[in-house]
């Protein structure tokens, strides 16, 4: 266990509430197809590299296949075997539309018992943040009730990327909740890819923004933003 994550002290209400012992930490995005599972992926190798074991799953995961799932993704990364995620569906769907299709429904104390609630633990979500996982539960009412002690945002580094940041935030604040700020590149990066961290600074919304360039997991670029966002993450930056 590294003397950095273990030397914090938890501060109700935000994402630094910090990691006396292992990290627990919720991956939220604001959509899909915006990083989530890569920025995981790179995160929780990061954490191995610093002899922080750390148990990463995907309790729904909707367009599930068995092989290069997020589920099996993140195992890899973590380095311990797949967990199926609780909730798993082959459509492509919002997680509720393919529950419902599948004649199931998504309870959260389903949800919460088959998390892991001990040890480190990283958890990602489907979809969006606001993105329902049934008609009365969404993946925020999800995030609050796993009471993380650090939740990540990950949004697509592109114009538009300044409303999706300060969406999310607005919603978190609302069960109490900060998080740390990922910009993830996109294969259709534009000029905004190139300000949008200062943007967020200036603006005082997120004074330090972890950027992740696009570029595969095993990069050095991607290596030295997992290190920066574990850093941020363990120092309340
Ligand atoms: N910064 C990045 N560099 C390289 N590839 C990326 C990056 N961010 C996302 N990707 C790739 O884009 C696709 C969608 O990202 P993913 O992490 O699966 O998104 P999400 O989990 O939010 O749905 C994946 O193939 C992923 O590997
Ligand atoms: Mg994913």
């Amino acid at each position: 266990m590294g003397v950095a994550w273990a030397s914090l002290e938890p501060r109700c209400g935000s994402h630094v509430k910090m990691l006396r012992e292992s990290p627990c930490i919720v991956v939220v995005g604001a959509g899909t197809g915006v990083g989530k599972t890569h920025v995981s992926c790179a995160l929780v190798a990061e954490l191995r590299r610093r002899g922080v074991a750390i148990e990463a799953r995907k309790p729904v995961e909707s367009g599930y296949a068995d092989v290069e799932s997020d589920a099996e993704r993140l195992a890899m990364a973590a380095g311990h075997a797949t967990f199926r995620p609780r909730y798993a569906f082959v459509e492509a769907a919002s997680p509720h539309r393919a529950a419902r299709r599948a004649g199931v429904r998504i309870e959260l104390t389903e949800l919460l018992a088959w998390c892991p609630r001990s040890g480190g633990w990283l958890i990602e979500t489907a979809g969006g943040l606001l993105s329902p996982l049934s008609e009365s539960l969404s993946n925020l009412d999800f995030t609050a009730a796993l009471e993380p002690a650090a939740v990540v945002l990950v949004v697509a580094n592109r114009l538009g990327a300044l409303h999706d940041v300060r969406a999310c935030q607005l919603a978190l604040a609302t069960r109490e909740l900060t998080a740390q700020v990922v910009l993830s590149e996109p294969a259709n990066g534009d000029e905004a890819t190139l300000t949008n961290s200062e943007e967020l600074a200036q603006l005082g919304w997120a004074a330090t923004s972890i950027e992740f360039p696009r570029a595969f997991l095993d990069d050095s670029k991607t290596k030295a933003a997992a290190s920066g966002l574990a850093d941020a993450l363990s120092q309340g930056g």
